[in-house]
């Protein structure tokens, strides 16, 4: 017999509260008991989000809801900044591009965290920067941007926001949106809320509410301002992923259950055991500086080729790791620790990376990262 485990950063494990949920015979989305969800669904969001405003729901992968992010807020002849330090960033140039949005890039090394002062230094030299998109946590490398900075910097510019893909942020650490003064949020589902993918989520500030009423760029499917509309009704603008959103107020009221903070701490100290237990075992982060609490991306010595190290967690032990992309393709795995894990979770996956370790003749002493491990999750 063997078990599957996912271990990527998204797709993620799915607690069994949360499938049972979703196997129950599909209701109608036009029917009031579906507006109960759906109204139960609004308030989860805004807590989890941290945000007085609506919290939009679209049926699409995390992709569509950054997609919505540029077509709702820039209008043509806009410029835009976007940070990009890994694949994600990446993709927020490639949808200015297909708007036709011209945009100012920071590009990042791969594995860094960017420097704010970067973006202080653009804006004040292109007043033409209506939106400045970055990561909260940068998947393709590990690493977790300091959006709070960025934040400060952009609030002293009326004419710009702040917009920050959180698809692996939001329930994993605090971003506490409207504190932090961020204009537009995006997550999506497959992640740290304990889905399968097929939903995205966007929340927008009252001032990102302004540049929407502006906005001339085409959109349809992601129309911000009716969808907001419907939103506020317990409606969506069209069919939804009926499932899926009845699993949405499960896993919202498991997050509440467990409560924000307490989510949060879980995620740290997962984290911080799998850094610490990575480097017992003589392996670097690849994102030394600014770990996300997301996943870990683990760099490998010359002679270990992660592609088949991935390829041997599957062979072995049924786990899929996440491999590196584009540039850190073969140099680094990446192991999830978003969403529904635990402290033995982690001793079963590193553990696993131990044994394949020894296989591949890499020196180190069997044992020493899972005690690291431990150590962290005994406190
Ligand atoms: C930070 C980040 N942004 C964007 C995406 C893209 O989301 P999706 O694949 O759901 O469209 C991902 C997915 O892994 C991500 O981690």
């Amino acid at each position: 017999m063997e078990k599957k485990y996912l271990f990527s950063p998204g797709p993620t494990m799915l607690p069994s509260e949360i499938l049972l949920k979703m196997a129950e015979p599909v209701m109608h989305h036009r029917e009031p008991e579906f507006e109960k969800v759906f109204a139960e669904i609004r308030e989860g969001l805004k807590y989890l989000f941290q945000t007085k405003n609506e919290v939009m729901t679209f049926t699409s992968s995390g992709t569509g809801a950054m997609e919505g992010a540029v077509s709702n807020l820039l209008s043509a002849g806009d410029k835009a900044i976007v940070v990009r330090g890994g694949k994600f960033g990446e993709r927020w140039g490639e949808i200015c591009k297909a708007y036709k949005i011209e945009f100012v890039p920071i590009d990042v090394e791969w594995g860094r965290a960017v420097d704010p002062r970067k973006v202080l230094e653009i804006l004040q030299s292109d007043p033409k920067i209506r939106a400045v998109y970055t990561q909260a946590s940068e998947t393709s490398t590990g690493v977790r941007h300091p959006v709070q900075e960025i934040a400060e910097i952009v609030k002293r510019f009326e004419n710009t926001v702040m917009v920050v893909d959180a698809i692996t942020g939001i329930g994993v650490f605090d971003i506490p949106m409207d504190a932090w003064g961020l204009d537009a949020v995006v997550s999506g589902s497959q992640k740290a809320l304990m889905l399968p993918p097929g939903l995205s989520f966007a929340a927008l500030s009252d001032k990102a509410w302004k540049f929407v009423e502006k906005s001339n760029l085409p959109k349809f499917y992601f129309d911000f301002k009716k969808e907001l509309k419907n939103t506020k009704k317990n409606q969506s603008s069209y069919t939804p992923a009926i499932s899926l959103f009845i699993g949405l107020r499960e896993s919202l009221r498991m997050i509440r259950k467990e409560g924000r903070e307490a989510v949060f701490r879980r995620h740290e100290r997962l984290a911080e055991a799998t850094r610490r237990a990575v480097k017992a075992i003589g392996l670097e982060l690849y994102a030394p500086d600014s770990p996300s609490e997301a996943c870990t991306a683990v760099k490998f010595p010359a002679g270990i080729d992660g592609e088949k190290l991935k390829a041997l967690f599957f062979e072995r032990f049924g786990i899929t790791v996440a491999e590196g992309q584009e540039q850190a393709k073969g140099k680094i795995i990446r192991i999830a620790h978003l969403g529904y894990y635990d402290r033995l979770d982690m001793i079963m996956v590193i553990s696993a990376l131990e044994m394949l370790l020894k296989e591949m003749n890499h020196p180190f002493e069997l044992g020493a990262g899972v005690r690291a491990a431990e150590e962290v999750l005994m406190k």
